[in-house]
């Protein structure tokens, strides 16, 4: 029988194994794989761990706030915070195909990553061991979805398994790897993660550069940003997070329709909602949300977000469709 107990006692000993006396970062996404991820090799290793937060410009609203407050205040981990913006925005720009985007911020987290290790080392110069490892938060569900699962095709690359560079300069510790989410949830309530981390929805490591279908830039990025917030927004208030599995909200950033709003036309964008219902991601079937609720989304959105002037609803099971639009 699975136990997340055993499986924890089985992880903390070896990642003290691997780690010994070294020095370890993990970057801290904001969604619960790197945050269970964390709390386990701070409890295997405590302060031998720094967390590393990048913001990379595509997170959502207020996510930023909830790694740097939130998390901290229930872990204790040490958290450095990186701006790295324009150094993704610069990377990404020019670029809509969805593998060139995910291998591109696979590459710029790796690079953020060696930069922080390279400050580290600076500020702990007198203290010896260099930080050699790299946490991350890996399922066995990326694994398979990237290609690394026996027989199967790559469907993306995953920005943590697929996206890494070829010259990686850390040692990977990846305690999740056989772990489906939902054992993943537990094993964080296990280490005493609040509710509203463990209990979150996933959102993928690319963030919201996967969810803009077309070029990413920062003036869609903060379109796509208050449309999310708001359906989410409104899924919760309608009690309804436990309900779906996840919903990402998606930029046709290429795509324009005519549109009519007060008295004159308007030629937008459309935003697709993607609700789905899912046990472990692998398979997926978009979610009945009530009519009531989406017509509220639709309607703050159109109202609320300059440039879109109309809200769709995917409903697509997965297979065929995927969860996530790239
Ligand atoms: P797909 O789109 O493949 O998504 O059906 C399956 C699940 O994985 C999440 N996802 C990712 N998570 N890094 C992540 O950490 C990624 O690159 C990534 N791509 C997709 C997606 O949100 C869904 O929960």
């Amino acid at each position: 029988d699975w136990n997340a107990g055993n499986v924890i006692a089985e992880q903390v000993a070896r990642i003290r194994a691997q780690i010994g006396t070294g020095k370890v970062i993990c970057g801290l996404s904001g969604g619960v794989d790197s945050a269970v991820a964390a709390a386990l090799v701070h409890e295997a290793v405590g302060d031998q761990l720094t967390c590393v937060f990048v913001d990379h410009g595509l997170l959502r609203q207020d996510e930023r706030r909830q790694v740097e407050e939130d998390y901290v205040k229930a872990t204790g981990v040490r958290l450095i915070t990186i701006d790295a913006e324009k150094q993704f925005l610069d990377a990404l720009a020019g670029v809509s195909d969805p593998e060139q985007k995910r291998k591109i911020i696979g590459r710029e987290f790796i690079r953020t990553f060696e930069a922080a290790q390279k400050q580290l080392i600076e500020e702990a110069a007198n203290e010896g061991d260099p930080v050699r490892f790299l946490v991350q938060g890996t399922l066995y569900p990326d694994v398979v979805e990237s290609g690394g699962g026996s027989g199967t095709a790559n469907i993306k690359s995953h920005h943590n398994v697929g996206g890494l560079p070829d010259d990686l300069d850390f040692e990977l510790v990846e305690p999740l790897r056989a772990l489906f989410k939902d054992e993943v949830r537990e094993i964080g309530r296990q280490l005493g993660l609040p509710e509203v981390i463990v209990g979150r929805q996933p959102f993928p490591g690319p963030g919201l550069g996967i969810r803009i279908v077309g070029e990413v830039t920062k003036d869609r990025l903060e379109l796509l940003r208050q449309a999310d917030a708001i359906a989410r927004a409104e899924l919760t208030l309608a009690g309804l997070d436990n309900e779906i599995w996840q919903c990402p909200v998606v930029l046709l950033a290429d795509v324009r329709s005519v549109g009519v709003q007060g008295d004159g036309r308007t030629y937008g964008h459309p935003i697709v909602l993607r609700p789905v219902s899912s046990e472990d991601a692998m398979t997926a079937d978009w979610t009945r949300l009530p009519y009531d609720v989406l017509a509220k989304i639709s309607n703050r959105i159109t109202n609320e977000v300059k440039d879109v002037n109309r809200v769709v609803l995917d409903v697509t099971s997965k297979p065929p469709g995927t969860i996530e639009w790239e």
